[in-house]
């Protein structure tokens, strides 16, 4: 038998730090919904790879249906994982206007550091899953990004380093349809020195 998922490793998820339950203006319930979701993406992928494993491509007739909707599921999985550990690394900070090489990027590619909370604030509100700033390596700049679900609308070959979730979980038992307001409360907890290390991590030129 041939096999799609020849090989593969299962993941855990990762914990979270204490600094997520005491966020200003995100409460601990709010935190505990995301990563309830979170958990369930991780299970989620592992469990299709299990599945993906089983598809037989040699057969006379493959189920491409199948695996179409395996690989699909599989993308909204991933994209579960990867965003919310971004947003778990990234709050638990004091907020504030970015700092340090962020600070520097921000500035460059934005013009402000207003600019750009107003432009992924905005962002923020258009989409319907997530709002990402990201470095887009072919072009050389930050762009803020929209997303309409977990695997929608990554562009390849760029990194996100700030992750806004804007799914109704990330504000509605705090802010109720005031998305607005948790906008504002997600600036004013996340941690630039976290921002930061990746910057420096992935060699981003300033
Ligand atoms: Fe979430």
């Amino acid at each position: 038998m041939t096999s799609l998922a020849f090989k593969f490793e299962e993941i855990t998820a990762r914990g979270l730090k204490p600094e997520l339950y005491e966020l200003d203006g995100i409460s601990r319930a709010t935190i505990e919904a995301h990563y309830k979701l979170y958990e369930g993406y991780v299970n989620k992928r592992n469990e299709i790879l299990g599945r993906l494993d089983a598809v037989d491509l040699a057969g006379a007739n493959p189920a491409y249906s199948d695996i179409r909707a395996l690989k699909v599921e599989f993308s909204f999985a991933v994209g579960g994982i990867k965003n919310h550990e971004i947003y778990f690394e990234h709050l638990g900070g004091g907020g504030g206007d970015p700092t340090g090489l962020i600070g520097d990027l921000i500035q460059r590619d934005f013009g402000s550091a207003q600019n750009w909370r107003t432009d992924l604030k905005a962002t923020g509100m258009a989409g319907r899953g997530w709002a990402w700033t990201a470095y887009d390596w072919d072009e050389g700049h930050l762009f803020n990004y929209i997303g309409d679900a977990q695997n929608t609308y990554p562009i390849w070959n760029a990194t996100p380093l700030i992750a806004l979730d804007v799914y109704e979980h990330a504000y509605f038992l705090d802010y109720q349809t005031d998305r607005a307001s948790y906008i504002d409360a997600f600036f004013d907890n996340l941690d630039w020195s976290t921002v930061n290390d990746w910057v420096s991590k992935y060699q981003i030129q300033t």
